[in-house]
């Protein structure tokens, strides 16, 4: 109960000083970029107070709100839409200040970032199912987080598009700029990742990508090759504005950095790939007889070849 009140006063504390300077503005408009974090900001709070809604017992003791395949379901819309609105939006307010900023281009399309925006927070909040295929929750719970998960991918790709498109006329930039790259990068793992997740909610697939380390690489093409990346780029902006210096102290560091990373991340994921779905194939497979083809054991090995390939 206290570290919840604390949690809960530390975020109201955010709130007070973002919306607060929002307000003192000397501008009319309100940048984008500040339309995603006010979203993310806003939507944490409310799933967040929602999921942790508990009757005390005492100062210390407390018992959930909710129970059984309620609770659950609470969770994960709960654990979704943290995914969407800390893991996603968050992060896209961060594309659509730093990679206009650090290309030295204005955003592509307002038009097409008013409806990302729009899109975006109003679908999010649906697809907490997809974690819950094939389990106690009622049946049309489920097809209806499928089926907003796919919907999902319109606004995922259409803010990807926006991001990337920014980058007309200064795409040779990439050639000398590793920041630029980090960011760009960024995005291509936002896509993919994004592509790749309304995939595993469909029910059929699910059946084959849950629980096996299919979605251990899901979940860091988009912590790593996304918010990582992303992170990554816009400190190599901000630092050298923080400290008033031209640029970063090495260029050429920043470049070995951006490669480790990408090719880091890019084995990582291929390596759970090529194991998850193996995984995921030798627990499904069956004898004549109707018995187990493997134990678990056994289907253990192809995860641990493929990490010490790696
Ligand atoms: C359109 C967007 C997305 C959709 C529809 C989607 C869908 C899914 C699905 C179906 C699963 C597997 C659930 C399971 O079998 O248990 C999953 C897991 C996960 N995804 Fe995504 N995903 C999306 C984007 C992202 C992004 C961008 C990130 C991170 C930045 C992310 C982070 C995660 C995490 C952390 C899990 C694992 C949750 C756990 O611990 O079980 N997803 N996602
Ligand atoms: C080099 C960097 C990283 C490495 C080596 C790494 C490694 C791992 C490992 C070994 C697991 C446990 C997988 C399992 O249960 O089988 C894991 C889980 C997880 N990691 Fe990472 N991680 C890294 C970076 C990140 C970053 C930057 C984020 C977030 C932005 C992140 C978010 C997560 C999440 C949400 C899970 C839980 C996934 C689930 O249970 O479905 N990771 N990571």
């Amino acid at each position: 109960m206290v570290h919840r009140v604390m949690v809960h006063a530390g975020w109201v504390v955010y709130m007070y000083l973002f919306f607060g300077t929002i307000a003192r503005r000397r501008t009319q408009h309100i940048y984008v970029a500040n339309w995603f974090y006010g979203a993310f900001i806003v939507v944490t709070a409310m799933v967040h107070v929602i999921n942790h809604a508990a009757i005390p017992v005492s100062l210390f003791k407390s018992y959930s709100f909710y129970s059984g395949a309620t609770d659950v379901m609470i969770q994960w819309w709960y654990g979704h839409s943290v995914v969407g609105f800390i893991l996603s939006v968050g992060f896209l307010g961060m594309m659509y200040y730093f990679v206009p900023k650090q290309a030295e281009r204005p955003g592509y399309s307002y038009r097409l970032s008013i409806v990302h925006f729009w899109a975006i927070i109003s679908l999010y909040i649906w697809a907490g199912p997809h974690h819950l295929h094939y389990t106690a929750l009622p049946e049309w719970a489920q097809n209806l987080g499928m089926v907003m998960s796919i919907i999902l991918l319109a606004p995922s790709w259409g803010g990807m598009i926006n991001g990337m498109m920014t980058l007309s006329g200064a795409w040779h930039k990439l050639r000398t700029d590793p920041i630029l790259r980090f960011l760009v990068v960024s995005l291509a793992f936002y896509g993919m990742s994004t592509f790749e997740g309304p995939m595993m909610a469909i029910k059929t697939v699910n059946a084959q990508s849950h629980y096996t380390d299919w979605t251990i690489g899901h979940v860091h093409a988009g912590a790593l090759g996304w918010v990582a990346m992303i992170s990554i780029g816009t400190l190599y902006h901000m630092v050298p504005a923080l400290w008033n210096r031209e640029r970063m102290y090495s260029v050429r560091l920043i470049n070995a950095h951006f490669w480790l990373a990408t090719i880091g991340t890019v084995l990582y994921i291929a390596s759970m790939w090529v194991n998850g779905i193996t995984q995921g194939l030798m627990w499904r497979a069956i004898n004549d007889d109707g018995t187990l083809t493997y134990s678990f054991v056994e289907a253990l090995k192809p995860a641990i070849q493929a990490i010490s390939c790696v």
